[in-house]
């Protein structure tokens, strides 16, 4: 998958962010500032009033054309906090059925003053065309597109690795361990973790959930999960993209979990203090064991509250006051 040229739709010729479409080319001061704010805002993304101004006027669309749980509530409750007027699009029962082009769509919404559309779309590439077509002072925020970027979640999953490892990366060994090939979180994450430095990057599945090879480069690429675990400090775990597969591409799910699923006695082969991350959906019992998701290393639910405080971090810089940026890292 060749990466479109976003960075010059994403970012302003200052290095501020017009819209979020994908962490491959994102600098890294961009990306420290994002979740340094995101971090800052923790204690008031679960609840609380003392942001509830800062987005007040605004108007935020969830326009999302493939089915989500957590990305879809997360920017729900991040826009909410922050005050914003939100509207959770249900595409669904919308006018796509009856032949309306996505950009129309987004078109009639900004006719109403919504200023902030955050897209999940089924092919690569979709949000950025959106973007491309949009007004200039509208934001996209990609919640994931097709098989290619989900900058939030990769986001979310680096606020998650630095405060469980620091924030020095360049000393981490992280493995990612599933379906690579169909999964934009990889890609996502992949992208952060060069850019934050990390030096260790695993990637582990059957050749036939591998991307194109130029996509890894710079990871140590393997098939046998177990000769990769040793030094492991964090283990991501995938889900199998069924919905994005040709079938045939695995045996069968039981001899998945024998090949690939994590549980107790795999992870005890990583460092005693691996943590095990996962973006959810998960299928227990395929990539990872009830006892591993459920254990004391998983960091599975502290993804999903750093989801919320990542989500409000990305619309502050897309639309909050960068004058008053001190006002919400402090609040
Ligand atoms: C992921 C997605 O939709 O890309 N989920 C998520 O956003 N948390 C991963 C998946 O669907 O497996």
């Amino acid at each position: 998958m060749s990466e479109p040229a976003y960075p010059d739709l994403q970012l302003r010729a200052d290095g501020t962010l017009c819209h979020l479409l994908s962490l491959d080319g994102l600098p890294r001061a961009t990306l420290e500032r994002l979740l340094d704010a995101a971090q800052a805002i923790r204690p008031q993304a679960l609840g609380g009033t003392a942001l509830r101004q800062k987005l007040a006027g605004h108007s935020v669309c969830n326009l999302f054309f493939e089915p989500s749980t957590r990305t879809r509530s997360a920017f729900h409750f991040a826009a909410t906090r922050l005050g914003a007027d939100v509207l959770s699009f249900d595409v669904s029962t919308s006018s796509t059925g009856k032949g309306e082009t996505p950009l129309d769509t987004l078109r009639n919404l900004e006719a109403m003053g919504v200023d902030c559309f955050v897209v999940r779309a089924r092919e690569d590439g979709a949000v950025a065309a959106l973007a491309a077509g949009a007004k200039p002072s509208t934001h996209l925020i990609n919640a994931g597109d097709g098989r290619h970027q989900h900058p939030t979640q990769g986001l979310l999953d680096m606020l998650t690795l630095r405060q469980a490892k620091g924030a020095d990366f360049s000393r981490l060994s992280a493995l990612i361990v599933g379906d690579i090939r169909h999964s934009r979180v990889a890609r996502s994450d992949i992208a952060a973790l060069r850019t934050l430095g990390c030096r260790d990057i695993r990637v582990c599945a059957p050749a036939s959930l591998l991307p194109d090879a130029h996509e890894l480069h710079g990871c140590t690429v393997g098939h046998d999960l177990d000769a990769l675990l040793d030094g492991v400090d964090a283990l991501m775990m995938l889900r199998l993209q069924r919905e994005r597969m040709v079938e045939g591409l695995v045996p069968s799910l039981e001899q998945y979990f024998v090949d690939y699923g994590l549980d107790e006695r795999r992870l005890a082969c990583a460092k005693p203090d691996a943590v095990v991350l996962h973006p959810g959906p998960m299928n227990r019992g395929v990539e990872i064991s009830d006892a591993v998701a459920d254990g004391p290393q998983s960091l599975i639910l502290q993804q999903v509250s750093n989801g919320v405080a990542v989500r409000m971090a990305v619309m502050l810089e897309l639309l909050g006051d960068a004058r008053n940026r001190q006002d919400w890292v402090s609040a």
